[in-house]
């Protein structure tokens, strides 16, 4: 054949696999407001950048009418490519294509190109849209999502991992997001479930939708399985292309810096704590106070509100923010929140960004619901990843600090770098109205007066305790500030914190309460 004829014979050939599961499926996949694998991947990515590979990868299973079937890429897109000019590893899958569902060359594809991506230290992207693993191919399915998982472990804290859920997702197809860093949703489209609908029909009887079971609400607020939330395909991407501006393309890198800003001015952070230590206050106004540009990008901003997580810049640097949300539940930690932000604090770790922690919590909620739901063990999580951390570590303490929350806030004790508060702040073993009432209950039952007596010990313990010059005379914080001064004196301290070099004990790894 001549060299004209084989590259007619090429462009035939690319042009069949490029139909994806055909013109009907493709139909149905618009008509459900979904956009296609390869418009998704080109939607990602800078313009022209995509590079396509194993697009003529066939399946190999024989069994359930398979041989002879003609599944294009095998149900899945794999290649390379740049975002804002810096390259990254991408799949997605086809669910025009035996509805993304995962056999043995399909999860080849996948950790060939996770492998590229972790030798190459580049972000990996998976856009998943499958019924998991396909059913026809059986242990062969099974085996290639093993292989995935495993691979999403190893690549655990050495490159970025970023999952996508556009479409129904189910078994294996939500596993593998569950191993990575960031999990983005989108609004009527994403769905996630280990067993679907019809599933849950056979074994319980019990009819379901796939939106109730596992829709992007469900899993941006309920069950803390997403990262980010969107109401469109198009403003995920924007979300995932901003998250790539926040974070180091690997785990040896420091994320990009940016020409620094000062704050906008909008927020202005002698006025957003109330007088009343009772009264709640936005505590993400304190973060935009001190950003540059007031600039704050929230993860999980829907599940547990109680403690805020995310991103900012100071000095063009990124920074993690942690920060108790007075505004919910006053800021107290409980299950959830302890797992949000325990799981932050090993990412920023991992990833080099130093952690910037703004506390103001009355400590652990109380209740049977919390102690049955496993707070202590949840709990201990938080404590973990704040003491295993050697990233550099800030903390502020705006107001309350009781507690087994003062401990976990990232205190001195858990080896914070530096340690500023307000002279706002009230570092107790808990509230004085408590501590009052338990200390001071015989005094108060036997006074002529009790609730005189009792408001006479609250205030004892206010003016004992319920300040932050007891911790500053033991050295437990370093500098009592004026809250005009927080941004200056995190400046310094993260500028001096710079080349910070911390290492634990030798061990394989530790053992985390999981
Ligand atoms: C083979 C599959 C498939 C699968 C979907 N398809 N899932 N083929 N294996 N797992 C095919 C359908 O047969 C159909 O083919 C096409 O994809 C589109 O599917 P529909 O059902 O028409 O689409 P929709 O109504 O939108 O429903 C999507 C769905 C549903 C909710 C995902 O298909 C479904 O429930 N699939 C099975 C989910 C599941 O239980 N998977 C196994 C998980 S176990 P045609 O030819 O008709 O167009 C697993 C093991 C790993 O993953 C566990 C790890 C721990």
């Amino acid at each position: 054949m001549s060299l004209k004829r084989n590259i007619l014979d090429l462009r035939k050939r690319k042009e069949e696999v490029l139909q994806g599961g055909g013109e009907k499926a493709i139909e149905k996949q618009v008509k459900m407001g979904k956009l296609t694998a390869r418009e998704r991947v080109r939607a990602i990515l800078d313009e022209d950048s995509f590079h396509e590979y194993d697009l003529f990868v066939e399946h190999v299973a024989r069994d359930f009418n398979m041989e002879g079937k003609v599944l294009h890429g095998d149900g899945v897109i794999t290649g390379t490519g740049t975002i804002y000019g810096r390259p990254v590893c991408i799949f997605a899958q086809d669910f025009t294509v035996a509805g993304g569902s995962l056999g043995l060359m399909h999860a080849r594809k996948i950790t060939k190109i996770m492998d590229h991506a972790l030798k190459m230290r580049v972000p990996l992207i998976g856009i998943n849209d499958s019924g998991g693993a396909r059913i026809q191919e059986g242990v062969n399915s099974l085996a290639g999502y093993g292989e995935i998982f495993y691979r999403n472990t190893m690549a655990s804290g050495v490159i970025p991992q970023i999952s996508v859920i556009l479409g129904p997702c189910a078994g294996g197809a939500v596993y593998s997001p569950a191993l990575t860093d960031f999990v983005f949703v989108v609004e009527n489209i994403s769905k996630m479930f280990i067993t679907g609908p019809s599933v849950i029909k056979t074994v319980l009887g019990e009819e379901i939708s796939m939106e109730e079971l596992g829709g992007a609400r469900v899993h941006a607020e309920t069950t803390g399985n997403a990262h980010f939330y969107a109401m469109s395909e198009m403003e995920c991407f924007d979300q995932i292309k901003k998250l790539l501006t926040y974070i180091p393309w690997n785990n040896s890198k420091k994320a990009e810096a940016f020409p620094p800003q000062e704050p906008s001015g909008e927020f202005k952070i002698e006025d957003i704590v109330p007088s009343d230590p009772k009264l709640p206050y936005d505590i993400r106004h304190i973060i935009q106070s001190i950003t540059d540009g007031s600039e704050f990008f929230e993860v999980m901003e829907n599940f547990a509100p109680n403690i805020v997580i995310g991103f900012g810049r100071m000095d063009g640097n990124t920074v993690g923010f942690v920060a108790n949300q007075p505004k919910v539940l006053a800021g107290v930690l409980d299950c959830d929140s302890s797992d949000k932000a325990a799981r932050f604090i090993r990412y920023c770790d991992a990833f080099n960004i130093p952690i910037v922690t703004l506390e103001d919590l009355p400590g652990y909620l109380p209740g049977v619901d919390q102690e049955h739901a496993g707070v202590i063990r949840h709990g201990a999580k938080i404590l973990y990843a704040y003491s295993e951390a050697t990233v550099p570590k800030i903390t502020v303490i705006i107001r309350k600090a009781y507690g087994g929350g003062y401990i976990a806030m990232n205190s001195r004790h858990m080896r914070a770098d530096f340690v500023f508060a307000w002279p706002t702040a009230e570092i107790a073993v808990m509230g004085p109205e408590g501590a009052a009432n338990i200390v001071f209950r015989k005094e108060i039952m036997e006074a002529e007066d009790p609730e005189a007596m009792r408001q006479q010990k609250i205030q004892e313990y206010k003016e004992k305790f319920a300040n932050p010059y007891v911790a500053a005379a033991k050295g437990y914080i370093d500098e009592v500030i004026e809250p005009e001064q927080t941004r200056n004196m995190l400046l310094h301290a993260l500028a001096v914190s710079e080349n910070k070099e911390d290492r634990g004990p030798a061990k394989k790894h530790g053992v985390p309460p999981f």
